[in-house]
């Protein structure tokens, strides 16, 4: 099944529960822990969510204050989690913030089911006066380091049975042995191997150390064909979790993204778009789906559809589904050069308008 065929795929399967919908996205207006169940298995390539942080306390964050105790918090999470791990492709990624005083316990129920990545710390280097308490605070009043950093935790699926294995790593250990060669012979079919390192390529990839460039990649590809017919890898897009940075972009595990400064209508915990696009450019290939199952203004969406990706938003508050629906309207203006009409079908109303929105914004590819 190509990228669009799996899309049309998982808007069949939660069709029922459609708010508003696009050619390239979704948005579902139900409690998400309802709603991931009915998306297919392994249909999406990223999760980027930013759950309640049950931490910070805010009022104004549905299920933000609904936790007794951080053990009620994590095991709520967890039933996310064993979603995320079902719906997620085996070399997909997974994106989700947290803040530092929940970030361990997080950690350990998340490294169950994955492997756990990096740790990223965003730090906000805010102008005076956008700098939320930071600058107000009286810091004499102060009983440990004001917590000026939030925490994104950056992971994959791990393998059953071996949780530090990567998918592609598994996957070419079992293909390798099933046509009878060793790594250090793979190696040497395919060329891949330097003056110091003669046979230890293979080994790398499968222990999840490097990934094959796409030469090297289907080079292994002809090789198991030759011996085996049955033998055979997936396109390199279905096996290996892309992960693309350059000295150009915040490559370390610590980033600098101001956060979104307030404006009328913005929701308590928006996200930057520039750090949305920064994690999506990073971790997929075009015309991948992303899924952000708390959505709040839906900006991960919007991060998404503008990189060429497809995208689903799940949030619980009707509000802010509106709010993602006329945020689409407003990209409108943006896209009028964009040729193809599409439809926006609003749940309730049955309402169908021939439009450009921003959902049919980005031209996905299949
Ligand atoms: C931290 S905010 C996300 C903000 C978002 N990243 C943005 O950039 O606007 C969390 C969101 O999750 C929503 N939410 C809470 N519990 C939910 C649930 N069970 N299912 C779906 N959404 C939920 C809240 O209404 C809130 O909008």
């Amino acid at each position: 099944m190509n990228r669009a065929s799996e899309f049309q795929h998982i808007k069949s399967a939660v069709s029922s529960l459609v708010f508003s919908e696009g050619d390239n996205a979704i948005v579902i207006n139900d409690d998400s822990l309802n709603a991931l169940k009915f998306i297919p298995d392994h249909s999406v390539s990223l999760i980027l969510t930013d759950p309640p942080y049950h931490s910070t306390k805010k009022e104004n964050i549905i299920n933000d204050k609904s936790f007794g105790t951080d053990e009620e918090f994590i095991n709520w999470m967890e039933l996310f989690s064993i979603e995320w791990k079902r719906i997620l492709k085996p070399n997909g990624s997974a994106f989700m913030f947290c803040s530092s005083a929940m970030e361990s316990q997080l950690d350990v129920m998340l490294s169950k089911r994955f492997n756990i990545l990096s740790h990223i710390v965003w730090t906000k280097p805010n102008e005076p006066g956008y700098d939320g308490w930071k600058g107000k605070m009286k810091k004499e009043a102060l009983r440990q380091w004001y917590p000026q950093s939030e925490r994104i935790i950056f992971f994959e699926p791990a393998e059953d049975g071996n949780l530090h294995r990567s998918y592609f790593g598994s996957l070419l250990k079992q293909i390798r042995t099933s046509c009878g060669l060793s790594g250090h012979e793979l190696t040497e079919r395919i060329g891949a191997f330097g003056s110091v390192n003669h046979g230890g390529a293979v080994s790398n990839w499968e222990t999840g150390r490097n990934i094959p460039n796409r030469e090297q990649y289907y080079k292994m590809r002809e090789v198991f064909a030759s011996i085996n017919s049955t033998c055979n890898l997936p396109e390199y897009e279905d096996a290996i979790r892309p992960f693309e940075v350059n000295s150009d972009v915040e490559f370390t595990d610590i980033w600098t993204f101001p956060s979104v400064k307030p404006y009328k209508g913005k929701h308590p915990a928006e996200k930057p778009i520039d750090m949305l696009e920064h994690c999506i450019k990073a971790t997929t290939y075009e015309g991948d789906v992303v899924l952000d199952c708390f959505a709040g203004s839906g900006s991960t969406g919007v991060a998404a559809l503008r990189l060429n990706r497809r995208s689903i938003s799940i949030e619980i508050d009707k509000n802010w589904c509106e709010s993602i629906a006329q945020r689409m309207e407003s990209i409108k203006a943006i896209s009028q050069d964009v040729s193809i009409p599409i439809s926006i079908i609003m749940k309730g109303t049955g309402k169908k308008q021939e439009t450009q929105t921003l959902f049919d914004f980005a031209c996905v590819p299949c």
